[in-house]
């Protein structure tokens, strides 16, 4: 067993992963993009980034995180690249700044499965007043990071898997649950409809850059999350295997989460409206309309099944952080953990103020080129998921290919893994890891950075 801890199963590591990346980016944000992208037109460019642009980044740092046996940052020193270890910094001050954010996003997620136990399905009135309940918003907040730290607390094995393996399925369950009953729903095949009939002349760069964008968030990449859980499994594990698992399971619960919503919002021809009000305005009118305690029901299940989601993947985030701490500090796990969750918990202060009444906050800053102010959780959120995702996801590519070398990577990835060396799948990966993925990560990174903070656009 090594000191470290690690993965009982390897099954636990790719629950654990795909819990990971099935989050609030799945089940609120891809439905979204998919309808506004063109329906299926958007879903084949997703799954086409998904497995032929991430997935060689995805076995890459399972790679790197499994040869080295170490976290996101002490895995670049490990395979003797100290230099290159800034790419690991980089990672987990992302994964800091991501947390911070997400767990107050998730635990609006949280107040809202009480509020539906109550049966107030009035909030949708109410959502931007609920936002600005300061100490409600933080008491839940502060709730959803102390079940987080405590699961990380316990360590991979009994923490972490243990988690994921109640966590997962349970979601599962409950999202089919879901699915069943909004079909049942009237209008629920216009609302597939919408969902899914391609419409290819939505297509264009913009919408290419958002599913290469939403493609590489909602699959955890770029900041050592797979680094980190890579170092916790054994040799004997195949990561094409398991990479491909992840995969798809990621880009079948965002499917799926589709669904469960469009049916939902055409059942009373309401209009599909993008970003927060989804899920926190609009949802709620409709299990309003279902009758006291078929909405209960059915709202308080959607919103566990968020939580569940949110869940998995904040505690992959907390522990890229705290695996660094753990390794290079020798400090328990169970102190950094606390430690390092209060911290974050701070840090989310500003975005936890950054909608209602604290103009300093919701004011936070303008760019150039920009016509309003952003508010501090939006700044947040364009400097981590939109700029150092993809800047990570370049330069990880950049040292898995010529640093490392691909050679070292291909020999990795053949642990465990056969005939791996001559199949198809190595040559790509080869070929991909080399040309393709450092050129459209490099792309995306340079072309959203410019267009974000100084308004210059491309298309
Ligand atoms: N993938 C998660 C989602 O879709 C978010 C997330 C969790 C994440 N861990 C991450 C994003 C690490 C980037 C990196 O909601």
């Amino acid at each position: 067993m090594n000191p470290r801890g690690g993965f009982n199963t390897k099954l636990g590591f790719i629950l654990a992963a795909a819990g990971s990346a099935v989050g609030l980016g799945n089940i609120w944000k891809f439905p979204i993009e998919v309808s506004e992208g063109g329906g299926a037109a958007f879903l084949l460019m997703y799954l086409f980034f998904c497995f032929i642009l991430c997935f060689p980044v995805i076995v890459s740092e399972i790679a790197i995180g499994r040869k080295s046996n170490r976290n996101a940052i002490g895995s670049f020193q490990k395979l003797g690249f100290k230099k290159w270890s800034f790419i690991g910094k980089m990672g987990v001050l992302t994964g800091i700044l991501i947390l911070s954010f997400y767990s107050v996003v998730a635990g609006w997620v949280l107040g809202y499965v009480f509020e539906m136990i109550r049966g107030n399905f009035q909030i949708y009135e109410s959502f931007y007043e609920y936002t600005n309940n300061v100490k409600y918003i933080m008491l839940y907040s502060f709730l959803f990071m102390f079940v987080t730290a405590f699961i990380v607390s316990k360590g991979i094995a009994d923490g972490i898997e243990k988690a994921s393996k109640i966590l997962m399925p349970s979601l599962i369950f409950l999202m089919i649950i879901l699915i069943i009953y909004a079909l049942t729903l009237p209008n629920s095949l216009d609302g597939i409809k919408f969902y899914l009939i391609p419409d290819f002349s939505q297509i264009n760069l913009n919408v290419a850059g958002s599913a290469l964008g939403q493609a590489f968030f909602s699959l955890s990449l770029g900041m050592g999350m797979l680094i980190t859980y890579g170092s916790y499994i054994d040799k004997d594990n195949n990561i094409v295997k398991s990479a491909a698992l992840i995969t798809l399971a990621d880009v079948g619960i965002a499917f799926l989460a589709g669904l469960v919503i469009f049916p939902f919002i055409f059942s009373k021809g309401l209009a599909v409206e993008g970003g927060p009000g989804l899920i926190f305005t609009t949802l709620p009118q409709i299990f309003e309309s279902l009758g006291e305690t078929t909405g209960v029901l059915v709202g308080s299940t959607f919103f566990i099944l968020l939580t569940f989601a949110a869940l998995t993947s904040t505690v992959s985030l907390l522990e890229v952080p705290v695996s660094y701490v753990v390794d290079e500090y020798k400090i328990s796990r169970k102190l950094s953990v606390w430690i390092i969750a209060f911290f974050i918990f701070i840090l989310g202060i500003p975005s936890l103020l950054s909608h209602g009444e604290f103009l300093f906050f919701k004011n936070f800053i303008t760019y150039l080129g920009s016509t309003k102010p952003v508010d501090f959780m939006s700044f947040i959120i364009h400097v981590s998921n939109d700029t150092l995702l993809p800047l990570g996801g370049f330069l990880i590519t950049i040292f898995a290919a010529y640093i490392w070398k691909k050679e070292n990577l291909l020999e990795e990835i053949s642990i465990g893994n056969n005939n791996f060396k001559n199949s198809f799948v190595a040559k790509y990966i080869s070929f991909s890891i080399s040309f393709i993925c450092p050129l459209i990560l490099g792309s995306l990174f340079l072309i959203t950075f410019l267009e974000k903070f100084f308004g210059i656009s491309f298309i």
